[in-house]
C-alpha cells in the first residue's frame, strides 16, 4: 500500500501537491486515492467546475463543449486534428495568450484552469454578432456552414494574440481549416479585412471589456460561476496531476509493472495513431514546471512539454540562422492548433513508439545535433542523441528537455591573400548552412512524403569546403532509416563546388537510401530521386551566387504571396432582390454556430447510439460473425444485422439490390454486416470494432479500372453506342489519326458532416431527421425496409453540412439501416458515422478509363472521333455515370462524325455514386484531353486547334439527332478570357520566368466548356408550398428543395419577394418535410435552385391571382400587410402550392458556356506545385444571386482542383481496404491551394435559358474547367522535358500528385549542373 499524501485524486483525478521526494514507492504497489472531485474552467465566462469521477479521460472537449454544456456551434468532423471544425479558443490561465485548439483531441480534463471561448462566446442573434461573424457571413464565406464556428474562432484566436498582424498573416491562419464548399477565397477575403495593414474594424463592435481593455471573450457578458451537473459513464482509469518532476518520477515508479499508462502533454498524438492504449492512467504533465521551461543562457534549452508554437517563437528569437532554420521547419507540422497544443517530447515519443513516422520535430533536432535529456522513474537522468534516444527504453522516462548543441562560432578566416584584394568588409569565410526540407502533397497539414535536413560547417572561401562530419538526416526513408551515414563520411573535407565529387555524394546517396515499398506511401522510387534532388537543392543553397543564375531559384521553396480576388458579375437593379448579390439566408447563423444539423439535435429520452460492423476485405464469404466480446462490453445494447430487417434487404431498388446488411457474401471491404447498439456513440463504436468477422473464399481483389477491365466478365456495355455519322470511314478517310488512352481517378466527397440519422418510432410511424439530398427516395426504400406504408415514414431535413452527390443515395442505407434498428429496439436510434467508416464504407466519384481516337483533315478541322468510355462503377453496374460522360464528350466541338460506347467496368470497391458534376466531369475532360493530344502530335498551340474546330449553329450536338441551336458564344468568350487575363503576354512572361529558372517552371493552359444542362424529363419535379399569415403578412417557406450550402433557400427567399413585392426579410424559409411535399425529386444535378424558383414563382403567382381583387379594391397605397389583412377578412385563401415539372411547365434544356486560363509554377526537383492565377469566365445568366452564384463557381473549381492534383484513393493490394481513410492520408485543397489570384467573371450571353429569370446553373460547371490544372501543369512540365531532351506527347492521367509531375519531368543527375 502507497499513499500520496500530496497528490489531489478525483477518484480518478490525483493531483500532486507538494514535490516532497519520496522515493519509496515501488512498482507494482497500489495506488491509494483520495477523492477531491473538483475541476473548473470557463466556458465563454461561464465557470464549469466538473466532477473528474464522472469523465472518462477519453471524453474530448469537443464532446464535452457539445453534449454537456450544449454549446453546438463547435463541430465535429474528422474527430482526429484534421479538418479544423472542432477550433476553440484557449486561454490556458490569465496570462496566457488565447489560442486556437482542436478541441477533437483535448481531453476535457486537460482543461483545468482554461478559459475556453467557442463560437457561441461571439455573438449571436440575440445579442448581436461579432464582427467576424458578419463579415464571414456578409463576403459570402459561408456555404452549407459546417466549416464556419472553425474558421472564425481560428481567425479570433489569431487576433486575441496578434492584434497587429498583417494580410499576409491572416492568409496563412487557415493551415489546418477545411472547406470542401467555398473555395475559400471569400474566407481570406474576409478575414483580411481585419489585417492591421488593412482597415481596422470599428473597436465598438469588437465589444472591448471595460474592466481589462482587452477584447471580450464571452460576448460582452461576466458571467457568475456555474455548477454543471451531469451523469457519465464511471470507469476503471487514473487521471494523475503531478505538480513537479519529481512527483512525476514518484508517480512513475510507483506504477504497476506492466501499468498501461500515457503522459498527456498536448494529446494531439491520438490524433494520428489512434489505436495506441486503451489505457488505465493518464498522467497530466501541464503542472509539471520543469517540462515548459526555456532557457538560452548559455545553451538553447526547451522543456519538453514546451508547444511547437512556443518553441518556433523561441528558436526564432535566438539570432542563429540554424536555430532560425529549425523553426521555419517546426511551422510546416500540422496547423495551428494543433502546433498551439502539441508539444516536443509528445512528437519524439510518437516516433519513438512509431519509428516509420516522418517526424518534423525529429528530423529538425537531430539533424543540428540537439539532445534529449530523459528522467527515469528510479531518479537516473539520461543525456541522448535523438538516433539513440530511438533504441532507448523510454518505459517509465520522461522527456526533461531537448538541448540544442553549442554551435561553435563561425569566424572570419584571416587570410592576407584574400584581403589585400578586398577593399570591403569580407563575409565570414566557414559558415554553419541548415537547410531543412518537407515535401507535402498539399500546401499545409500534411506529413511529409520525405523529408530532408541538411547541416555542414563550409569554408566559403575554400571552395566551400566540408569542415567537419556534415549532418545529413532523412526522414520518410523507411522505419530504420535516420542518418544518411556513408554520404557524410564521404562529404568530409569534400568541397561542395567541385561537381565531379558531388556526382560521387549523390551516387552514394543514392546506394544507401533504400526506400520501403507501402502500398500506402508513394513510391519507393519517387522517394528515393526525391531525397537525391534534396541533397542538390541543399548543394545549391549553400554555393548561393556561386551556383549559375538558371539553377539558383532551384533550392528555393515555392514562393506564394498573398492571395487575392476579383469578382465580376451582371445585375439588373430593376430585377432586384432578384439579381441583387445578397447574403445567403442562413449566413449569420451559421457563422455564429446557431444553425442547427442533425447531430445538433438533442437527443431524446431513451435514445441510443448505434455503429456499423464492417467487412475488412471483399470478394470473398462471410462464414460467421462472432458479436460476443461486443455484446460484452458495459453499455452494450444489442446487435442488429439481417436477421431483423421486416421487409426488404436493399436500400437502392437499382438492378442489383444493395444490402443494408450483408449477409453470406463481402463484395468489397467496408460493406456494412450489422450495428452495434449502446448507450453512447463512444461504447458503439468500440463493440463495433470488437465482432470479429470470419471469412471463406478469399478471392483476388481488383480496385483498379484499368485492371478489371482486362476481364471480360467485370465489363458491361450499357448502351448501344452513342453518335451519328460514319465514324469508320471518316477516320479512314482522314489525313492524320491518332489514339490514346486517358485515365482519371476517384475522389472522396469530403462533406464535413459526415452521414447521420436519427430515427424515432413514434405513434405515427418513424421520424427521421437526416441530411439527404433525395426525401423522396429515402422515405421509399425505409418503408420497404420495414415493411411500413410510405406515409409511416416522416422524413425531415432542414439543411445538410455539404453533399456534393455524397447525399443523394447513400443516406438512404444508413437511414434504412437506423431505422431497422429503431424497429428492433422500439426506441430512438442516432447513427453517426466516424469520418473513417464513412470512407471505408461508402461510394465515391467513378474513375474512368477511356480509349479514344481522333481524326483530322489537312485543314486541322475534326473529322470524326470515336470514344469507349468505361467507368468504374464499384462493385455493382447500379450507378453508371458513362451515359453523362456521353453528352458532355463532345463539349464546345464540331465533330462531324463521332461514336462514344459507354461501359460499366465492376471492381471490387463500395458502388459508386454521383460526385459534383458526375460524368460530365469525365466526358468533358475526355474531349479536352483528345484535343491536347491532338495538339501535340500535329504540333500546333492546344488553343488554336480548339478555337479551329468550334461547333456552330446547327452543329450536331448530343444526344441525336439534336442539332446545336444557339450561337456558340466560346469564340467571343475567348477573347474576352484573353483580354482580361493578360493572356498572351502572360505567356510571354511565362517563356522567360521558365528560360531562366531551370528547376520552377510556369504553365499555363485555357479550357473551354460547353455544358449541355438537361433539365426536361426523368422524373424531375419540384414542389413550392407559400404560407401567408394573415395576422402580421409574415410569409414561410416550404419547398422541396434541399439547401445544403449552394444557397436555395436564399434564391427563393429573393424570387418570392420579388413576385410579391415584399420585403425579404417577410420571408422565412422552412425544413423540407416528406409529407409537405411528396414525390419530389432529387437536388442535385445543379437544377435544385433553378426549380425550385421556379415552383416559388408560380405559386407566387397564384397567391397574386388570389390577391388581385383585394389589391385593386384598396389601391396602390395599402401596404402588403393591408393587403393580407384584408384577403383574410375576404376569406381568401394566403397558401399556395405549386409542382413544377419542366416537361409539362415548357422549360427547356440549356446550354451554360464558359472558360478559364490557369497558370501554374512548379518544383521540377519535387514535383510540388501551386496555382499561380485562375481567371474563369462563365455565362451564369441574369444569376439570381450572384454572391451565392460567384461561391458556386469558385467552390466547384477548386473541387475540381483536388480531384486533378492532390486526392487519391489507395487500396490494399489483397484486402480491399481503403487505405486513404482519414485525414492523414487524404488531402483535399486547403486554403493556400487555391490560386493565388483567383478571378470570376460572371457574364450574361444572349444565349438566354428558357426560365422565368434567365439565370443559369452554376453548381457543377466550372468542376469542369478545373482540368485546366492539368492541362497546365503538363505545359510547365514540358518546358522541363524538353530541356531534358524529351519531345512529343506523353499521357499525364488525373491526378496529377506531387509524385506523378516530379516521375513527368525527365530530369537526370546529368541536368544537377551548378
Ligand atoms: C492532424 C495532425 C497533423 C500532424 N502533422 C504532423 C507533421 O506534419 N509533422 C510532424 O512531425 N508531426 C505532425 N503531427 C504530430 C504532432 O506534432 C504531435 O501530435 C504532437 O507534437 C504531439 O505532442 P503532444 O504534446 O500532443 O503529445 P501527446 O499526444 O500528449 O503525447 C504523445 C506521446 O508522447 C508521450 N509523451 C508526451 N510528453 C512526454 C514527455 N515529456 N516525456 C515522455 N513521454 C511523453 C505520451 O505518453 C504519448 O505516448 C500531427 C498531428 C496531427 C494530429
Ligand atoms: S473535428 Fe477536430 S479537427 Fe476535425
Ligand atoms: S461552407 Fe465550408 S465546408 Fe461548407
Amino acid at each position: 500500500m502507497f499513499f500520496l499524501k500530496n497528490f489531489r485524486i478525483c477518484s480518478h483525478i490525483m493531483e500532486g501537491g507538494g514535490g516532497n521526494k519520496r522515493r519509496n514507492f515501488q512498482r507494482g504497489g497500489e495506488l491509494e486515492k483520495q477523492m477531491v472531485n473538483v475541476m473548473k474552467f470557463s466556458i465563454n465566462g461561464i465557470d464549469h467546475i466538473i466532477d473528474g469521477d464522472e469523465f472518462d479521460p477519453r471524453m474530448s472537449l469537443a464532446q464535452y463543449i457539445r453534449e454537456v454544456a450544449g454549446l453546438t456551434g463547435t463541430k465535429i468532423s474528422c474527430n482526429e486534428g484534421g479538418c479544423g471544425a472542432c477550433t476553440v479558443s484557449v486561454r490556458k490561465n490569465r496570462d496566457a495568450p488565447a489560442r486556437s485548439v482542436n478541441s477533437c483531441l483535448t481531453p476535457v480534463l486537460l482543461c483545468d484552469g482554461w478559459i475556453i471561448t467557442t463560437i457561441e462566446g461571439l455573438g449571436n442573434k440575440d445579442t448581436g454578432y461579432h464582427p467576424y461573424q458578419t463579415k464571414l457571413a456578409s463576403e459570402g464565406g459561408s456555404q452549407c456552414g459546417y466549416c464556419s464556428p472553425g474558421m472564425v474562432m481560428q481567425l479570433h484566436s489569431w487576433l486575441q494574440e496578434h492584434s497587429a498582424t498583417s494580410e499576409l498573416e491572416i492568409d496563412n491562419i487557415l493551415d489546418g481549416n477545411i472547406c470542401r464548399c467555398t473555395g475559400y477565397r471569400p474566407i481570406l477575403d474576409a478575414f483580411k479585412s481585419f489585417a492591421s495593414d488593412k482597415c481596422l474594424p470599428d473597436i465598438e463592435e469588437l465589444k472591448i471589456c471595460k474592466k481589462d481593455g482587452k477584447q471580450c471573450s464571452s460576448n460582452g457578458r461576466c458571467s457568475s460561476p456555474l455548477q454543471t451537473s451531469f451523469n457519465g459513464p464511471k470507469s476503471n482509469f487514473q487521471w494523475l496531476i503531478p505538480a513537479s518532476l519529481s512527483d512525476l518520477l514518484d508517480i512513475l515508479s510507483s506504477l504497476p509493472m506492466g501499468t498501461k499508462y500515457r503522459i498527456i502533454s498536448g494529446n494531439t498524438g491520438t490524433g494520428v495513431y489512434k489505436n495506441d492504449g486503451p489505457y488505465n492512467v493518464y498522467i497530466n504533465i501541464a503542472k509539471v514546471s520543469e517540462l515548459h521551461e526555456l532557457s538560452s543562457n548559455s545553451q538553447v534549452i526547451i522543456g519538453g512539454g514546451v508547444t511547437i508554437t512556443d518553441a518556433m517563437g523561441f528558436l526564432g528569437m535566438t539570432g542563429d540562422p540554424v536555430f532560425e532554420g529549425v523553426a521555419h521547419h517546426l511551422k510546416k507540422i500540422a496547423s495551428y492548433g494543433i502546433r498551439n497544443q502539441g508539444s516536443l517530447a509528445g512528437n519524439l515519443m510518437m516516433k519513438h513508439a512509431h519509428p516509420e513516422f516522418p517526424s518534423d520535430v525529429f528530423l529538425c533536432l537531430e539533424t543540428v545535433g540537439a539532445k534529449v535529456e530523459i528522467a527515469h522513474a528510479d531518479g537516473s537522468k539520461t543525456e541522448t542523441s535523438l538516433t539513440e534516444f530511438l533504441n532507448l527504453s523510454m518505459e517509465y522516462g520522461v522527456i526533461v528537455s531537448v538541448k540544442f548543441p553549442i554551435l561553435e562560432k563561425t569566424s572570419m578566416k584571416k587570410d592576407l591573400n584574400s584581403l589585400w584584394f578586398q577593399s570591403k568588409a569580407m563575409t565570414q569565410s566557414s559558415q554553419w548552412k541548415f537547410k531543412s526540407y518537407k515535401i507535402m502533397p498539399r500546401s499545409s497539414n500534411a506529413h511529409a512524403v520525405v523529408n530532408a535536413g541538411f547541416l555542414v560547417k563550409v569554408d566559403v572561401a575554400d571552395n566551400f569546403k566540408i569542415l567537419e562530419r556534415p549532418r545529413i538526416v532523412f526522414g520518410g526513408i523507411n522505419k530504420n532509416f535516420v542518418h544518411a551515414e556513408a554520404t557524410e563520411t564521404f562529404l568530409i573535407n569534400r568541397n561542395m563546388n567541385d561537381h565531379a565529387m558531388f556526382l560521387e555524394a549523390m551516387a552514394v546517396l543514392a546506394e544507401e537510401l533504400i526506400p520501403e515499398d507501402d502500398p500506402i506511401l508513394h513510391s519507393a522510387l519517387y522517394r528515393k530521386q526525391l531525397s537525391l534532388c534534396l541533397l542538390y537543392k541543399f548543394y545549391i543553397f549553400v554555393l548561393g551566387s556561386a551556383a549559375s543564375s538558371e539553377v539558383q531559384t532551384g533550392c528555393e521553396e515555392l514562393e506564394r504571396g498573398l492571395s487575392s480576388g476579383q469578382q465580376d458579375w451582371v445585375t439588373d437593379e430593376s430585377q432586384w432582390p432578384v439579381s441583387k448579390p445578397v447574403e445567403k439566408y442562413e449566413a449569420k447563423v451559421q457563422c455564429s454556430g446557431e444553425a442547427e444539423y442533425v447531430n445538433d439535435i438533442p437527443t431524446v429520452r431513451g435514445e441510443l447510439h448505434a455503429a456499423y460492423v464492417l467487412t475488412t476485405r471483399g470478394n470473398c464469404s462471410i462464414a460467421s460473425v462472432d458479436t460476443n466480446a461486443a455484446l460484452e462490453l458495459p453499455g452494450v445494447l444489442s446487435y442488429v444485422d439481417a436477421n431483423d430487417i421486416p421487409g426488404l434487404n436493399d436500400w437502392t431498388g437499382g438492378s442489383t439490390p444493395e444490402t443494408i446488411f450483408c449477409t453470406s457474401r463481402s463484395e468489397y471491404a467496408g460493406q456494412a454486416v450489422g450495428l452495434m447498439v449502446a448507450l453512447s456513440r463512444d461504447i458503439a463504436v468500440e463493440a463495433a470494432k470488437l465482432v470479429v468477422i470470419y471469412y471463406s473464399n478469399e478471392n483476388v481483389v481488383t480496385t483498379d479500372i484499368a485492371k478489371s477491365m482486362t476481364n471480360p466478365e467485370n465489363v458491361l456495355q450499357i448502351s448501344d453506342p452513342v453518335g451519328y455519322g460514319d465514324v469508320d470511314f471518316a477516320l479512314a478517310s482522314s489525313d492524320v489519326v491518332l489514339s490514346g488512352r486517358f485515365t482519371m481517378g476517384s475522389q472522396y466527397h469530403y462533406y464535413l458532416e459526415t452521414q447521420v440519422c436519427i430515427v424515432k418510432p413514434t405513434e405515427d410511424g418513424f421520424d427521421i431527421q437526416v441530411p439527404t439530398q433525395f426525401i423522396t427516395k429515402l422515405a421509399v426504400v425505409v418503408s420497404k425496409a420495414l415493411k411500413v406504408p410510405v406515409n409511416s415514414v416522416n422524413v425531415e431535413v432542414k439543411r445538410i453540412g455539404g453533399g456534393y452527390g455524397g447525399k443523394i443515395y447513400l443516406p438512404n442505407g444508413i437511414a434504412a439501416a437506423a431505422s431497422v434498428a429503431a424497429k428492433k429496439l422500439n426506441q430512438p436510434i442516432r447513427l453517426w458515422l466516424p469520418l473513417e467508416d464513412n470512407m471505408r464504407m461508402l461510394g465515391k466519384r467513378n474513375p474512368y478509363v477511356f480509349d479514344y481516337k481522333i481524326g483530322f483533315d489537312k485543314d486541322r478541322k475534326i473529322t470524326a472521333v470515336e470514344s469507349s468510355i468505361f467507368c468504374d462503377s464499384g462493385w455493382n453496374f447500379n450507378r453508371i455515370d458513362a451515359m453523362s460522360a456521353v453528352n458532355n464528350g463532345q463539349n464546345c466541338y464540331h465533330i462531324p462524325a463521332l461514336k462514344y460506347t459507354p461501359f460499366g467496368v465492376k471492381t471490387h470497391t463500395p458502388a459508386n455514386t454521383p460526385t459534383r458534376a458526375p460524368g460530365s466531369t469525365n466526358g468533358h475532360a475526355m474531349m479536352e484531353y483528345i484535343m491536347e493530344h491532338a495538339a501535340a502530335e500535329l504540333k500546333i498551340d492546344p488553343l488554336e486547334l480548339k478555337q479551329n474546330n468550334l461547333m456552330n449553329v446547327g452543329s450536331p450536338v448530343l444526344p441525336p439527332p439534336a442539332l446545336l441551336e444557339t450561337v456558340n458564344p466560346i469564340s467571343s468568350m475567348i477573347n474576352q478570357l484573353k483580354t482580361s487575363s493578360d493572356y498572351t503576354n502572360r505567356i510571354s512572361e511565362a517563356q522567360i520566368f521558365n528560360q531562366s529558372n531551370k528547376w520552377k517552371k510556369r504553365g499555363l493552359s485555357l479550357v473551354p466548356i460547353r455544358y449541355p444542362h438537361f433539365i426536361n424529363g426523368g422524373g424531375i419535379k419540384f414542389h413550392c408550398l407559400i404560407s401567408v399569415f394573415a395576422n402580421d403578412g409574415t410569409i414561410s417557406v416550404a419547398h422541396s428543395g434541399i439547401e445544403m450550402g449552394q444557397g436555395l433557400n436564399t434564391k427563393v427567399q429573393q424570387v418570392v419577394a420579388k413576385e410579391l413585392g415584399v420585403e425579404m426579410n417577410l420571408i422565412k424559409i422552412k425544413p423540407a418535410i416528406s409529407n409537405i411535399n411528396p414525390n419530389g425529386f432529387v437536388t442535385g444535378g445543379s437544377w435544385g435552385s433553378e426549380l425550385s424558383c421556379e415552383a416559388a414563382i408560380k405559386a407566387c403567382s397564384i397567391l397574386n391571382t388570389n390577391l388581385a381583387p383585394i389589391r385593386e379594391s384598396l389601391g396602390t397605397s395599402a401596404t402588403w400587410e393591408d393587403i393580407i389583412s384584408e384577403a383574410n377578412m375576404k376569406n381568401i385563401d394566403l397558401c399556395a402550392r405549386y409542382m413544377i415539372c419542366p416537361e409539362n411547365d415548357g422549360l427547356g434544356n440549356y446550354d451554360i458556356w464558359g472558360a478559364v486560363v490557369t497558370e501554374v509554377e512548379v518544383d521540377i526537383l519535387t514535383g510540388e506545385m501551386f496555382v499561380v492565377r485562375a481567371d474563369i469566365i462563365e455565362d451564369a445568366g441574369l444569376s439570381v444571386s450572384p454572391q451565392v452564384d460567384v461561391g458556386q463557381l469558385e467552390g466547384a473549381f477548386i473541387m475540381g482542383l483536388g480531384l486533378w492534383t492532390s486526392e487519391q484513393l489507395k487500396y490494399h493490394p489483397t484486402t480491399g481496404e481503403l487505405l486513404t481513410k482519414n485525414t492523414w492520408e487524404y488531402k483535399p485543397p486547403a486554403a493556400k491551394d487555391i490560386p493565388q489570384d483567383f478571378r470570376v467573371n460572371m457574364i450574361q450571353s444572349l444565349n438566354k435559358t428558357r426560365n422565368s429569370f434567365s439565370g443559369k446553373a452554376t453548381g457543377e460547371p466550372p468542376m469542369l474547367l478545373s482540368i485546366s490544372v492539368l492541362f497546365a501543369l503538363r505545359d510547365a512540365i514540358n518546358q522541363s522535358r524538353r530541356e531534358a531532351g524529351l519531345e512529343g506527347w506523353w499521357p499525364l492521367d488525373g491526378p496529377a500528385t506531387i509524385e506523378k509531375i516530379h516521375q513527368s519531368t525527365g530530369i537526370s543527375p546529368d541536368m544537377f549542373t551548378f
